[in-house]
């Protein structure tokens, strides 16, 4: 049985087939969350956070793969607060044929999967947010062929979409540059760690210029990620050197696309000319949400080619 914790979940291999999968017509993979005799299979999606894109895209995922998703507010579920978690995954497995939740703390997902007898989905904790990682390497892959050799920036806070990220494209063989305030860096250890998961490379420094110059593919995200709202004021101060501009991205490579998992916030980390330009692919990745959720999913339950 697999779960999807971490983008780290998956081998090289196995990522290459999940972006294949991804681009199949749906009616293509089956209905792997259907019963023999067609009849749905559930699939519990618990959010603790709110969300848009990854509520919308694995509801309809899991309907495309012949499942019923059953949405769940945190509050209701009640993780540790309510029961505790290994409960919620004992009685769910019972339901569903899948369990996908949206967290505060990473350490929730893991004891799902830990005691879960179905495949667990983390739909973002603290520590990462691996499907949109695999969004988000779908995009690039279908702009750029390949990101074997591809560099890639990231300017802004060193938080769950930069982590998943970063996993992603040295595992796909590209260069990943960070540029992110002090305090708000990746750790050598960190960086040790996500430079021996592929052939890709990763480097860091204080300045989005030297992330941005030559890049095949400008990130950024919120400064101020869910749950962190009491540190609005302090952390606008700390990132106020890191946004985005129509100047920054022209130190880009001349076809330098631009990419952000949104919600994004124009004037703070991105301009309006900007996500709103030539250069952004913004509303393919949204989308790309929705082909990489089936993909990943269908792998998951066994769809292997
Ligand atoms: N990018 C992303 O995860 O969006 P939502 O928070 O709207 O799901
Ligand atoms: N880093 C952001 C991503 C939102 C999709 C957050 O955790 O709020």
């Amino acid at each position: 049985m697999r779960h999807l914790l971490n983008i780290t979940d998956l081998t090289v291999g196995e990522i290459k087939l999940v972006l294949e999968l991804s681009q199949r017509d749906p009616a293509s993979l089956g209905r792997p969350l259907a019963e023999s005799d067609g009849t749905p299979k559930g699939a519990a999606l618990i959010f603790e956070k709110p969300s848009n894109r990854t509520r919308h895209s694995m509801e309809i995922a899991v309907v495309q793969l012949g499942g019923h998703p059953v949405y769940t507010r945190g509050e209701e579920v009640g993780f540790d607060t309510r029961e505790p978690v290994e409960d919620i995954a004992r009685i769910m497995s019972g339901y569903h044929g899948l369990i996908a939740a949206r967290v505060f703390k990473h350490d929730v997902v893991t004891r799902l999967a830990a005691t879960s007898s179905v495949p667990v989905v983390n739909m973002l904790s603290d520590e990462s947010h691996p499907l949109q990682g695999l969004a988000d390497a779908l995009t690039m892959v279908q702009e750029f062929g390949s990101l074997d050799g591809k560099t890639v920036a990231y300017v802004g806070d060193y938080n769950n979409v930069a982590r998943s990220l970063g996993e992603v494209c040295v595992m796909l063989g590209a260069h990943y540059r960070l540029a992110c305030p002090a305090g708000y860096k990746a750790s050598d250890a960190e960086l040790s760690r996500i430079a021996a998961l592929g052939s890709g490379s990763i480097n860091q420094s204080s300045d989005p210029q030297l992330a941005v110059v030559g890049a095949h593919a400008v990130h950024t995200d919120t400064w101020v990620s869910m749950g962190q709202e009491a540190e609005k004021a302090e952390r606008l101060q700390i990132f106020g050197s890191y946004a985005v501009t129509t100047d920054l991205m022209s130190k880009a490579d001349s076809q330098g696309i631009f990419m952000h998992c949104l919600p994004a916030y124009r004037g703070y980390e991105v301009a309006a000319e900007v996500i709103d330009g030539s250069a952004s692919r913004v509303i393919r990745q949204g989308h790309n949400r929705l082909h990489a959720s089936r993909g990943v999913l269908a792998f998951m339950l066994g769809v292997s080619q």
